[in-house]
């Protein structure tokens, strides 16, 4: 960890400036510094959340004195004389002074954006191995966080067998499709996913809000001529659109698009949400394209639909582009997760007597799996240091 150099009060002691010794500089205010405080009186010891509301803390809170301690900073505050102690390492891994441009239109600094040019083997484990080694689960569950998709080879041909996927990390988020779901050639399906088409890539479910964030697809059977499996980073599409169209970014990321599902008397799902999802601080949140939902798109006005249009299948070239998609044939007994907020995953048509393609699918939830990821990695650290 690099150590803590100096530290300068600013505004009478509204802020602080940190600057450690290998030159990095970050500023936090007082009221910030003071509503983060370790000690008893403000976070609970026992479960480490916090006693204190944002009332509790003085109006005019300001930095009394500072100094730094053992590679800490210790902090005086005014009106209220409260003291507190923050490591250097935490301050830096909760830095906020980062400019705003910096993070416009780019993924989360945890995530790794990739092409066609990703080889899918390096995201690749045994479903043996992830079950019974911590560390192989770690592995695999950091493919997910940082690439947003991993494989698993391996595993059970038996009805279910997606869900011991999902209990390696967390738990099935049940929808109107059930606990999982067939994908395979129906008579009368409810969803073009259980025909033979191709199908474009897409994320799933975007008429439904919360969008479930990860899907598990497990094959059971795929002797059929086709039905490769396609995933396409959403987020480098993103990227690349911003490159190519800023106007047609700002576009999609600004007006909400409409989706929806329906079956007869069942179900009338819908939502509103923009293609590209932007958080507060304009970095990439969430990608919805899925040309099988998208319904009648209302919240773009007259004046911006033609540009909203251009922009659309701006998205949807880049997406098709085959330079952007990763290509693999699921043999039986394998899978392959994504996450639904940033992966569109697809798959070629095929041709085959009925039976000839078996897939099952299912949904979870991003936030159990990376807290299993985090919990991981704190034992590892643990463990080795
Ligand atoms: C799905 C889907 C792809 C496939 O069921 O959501 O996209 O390979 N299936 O059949
Ligand atoms: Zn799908």
């Amino acid at each position: 960890m690099t150590k803590l150099d100096t530290v300068d009060v600013l505004d009478g002691g509204q802020a602080i400036a940190i600057r450690w010794v290998d030159g990095h500089c970050a500023r936090f205010h007082a009221v910030w510094l003071r509503d983060n405080a370790f000690d008893e009186a403000t976070r609970s010891p026992a479960n480490g959340q916090r006693l204190i509301t944002i009332q509790d803390i003085p109006e005019a809170t300001r930095i009394e004195e500072v100094s730094i301690i053992d590679d800490a900073l210790q902090l005086r505050f005014a009106p209220d004389g409260k003291r507190s102690l923050h490591p250097g390492d935490w301050l830096r891994a909760h830095a906020y002074d980062v400019s705003p441009d910096q993070r416009r239109g780019h993924p989360p600094p945890e995530v790794k954006t990739w092409d066609g040019m990703f080889d899918p083997v390096d995201v690749t484990a045994g479903l043996a191995a992830i079950t019974e080694r911590p560390d192989a689960l770690r592995n695999w569950l950091d493919h997910v966080r940082r690439y947003g998709f991993a494989r698993l080879t391996g595993g059970p041909v038996q009805s279910g067998a997606l869900l011991e996927v999902v209990n390696t990390f967390g738990y099935v988020r049940e929808t109107n499709y059930g606990k999982w779901f067939e994908v395979r050639t129906e008579i009368n399906p409810s969803n073009l996913a259980f025909t033979s088409l191709g199908l474009q890539a897409h994320t799933d479910n975007p008429y439904r809000d919360p969008v479930p964030t990860l899907q598990v697809l497990y094959c059971l059977e795929n002797a059929a001529e086709g039905g490769d499996s396609q995933v396409v980073d959403g987020f480098r599409a993103a990227e690349r659109l911003l490159q190519v169209d800023p106007e047609g970014f700002a576009l999609l990321s600004t007006y909400p698009a409409r989706f929806a599902y329906e079956v007869a008397d069942r179900v009338r799902l819908q939502a509103r949400k923009p293609m590209i999802e932007l958080d507060g601080r304009g970095q990439l949140a969430a990608i919805r394209f899925n040309n099988r939902s998208t319904a009648p798109i209302t919240d773009v006005p007259y004046d911006d639909m033609a540009a909203y249009y251009d922009a659309y299948r701006r998205f949807a070239e880049i997406i098709d582009d085959p330079a952007m998609a990763v290509t693999f044939k699921l043999e039986p007994g394998e899978s392959f997760i994504v996450d639904n907020t940033r992966i569109l995953h697809g798959r070629t048509g095929y041709e085959g007597e009925a039976g000839s393609r078996w897939l099952q699918g299912c949904y979870a939830d991003k936030d159990g799996l990376l807290s299993t990821l985090a919990v991981l990695e704190q034992q590892a650290e643990r463990t080795f240091g």
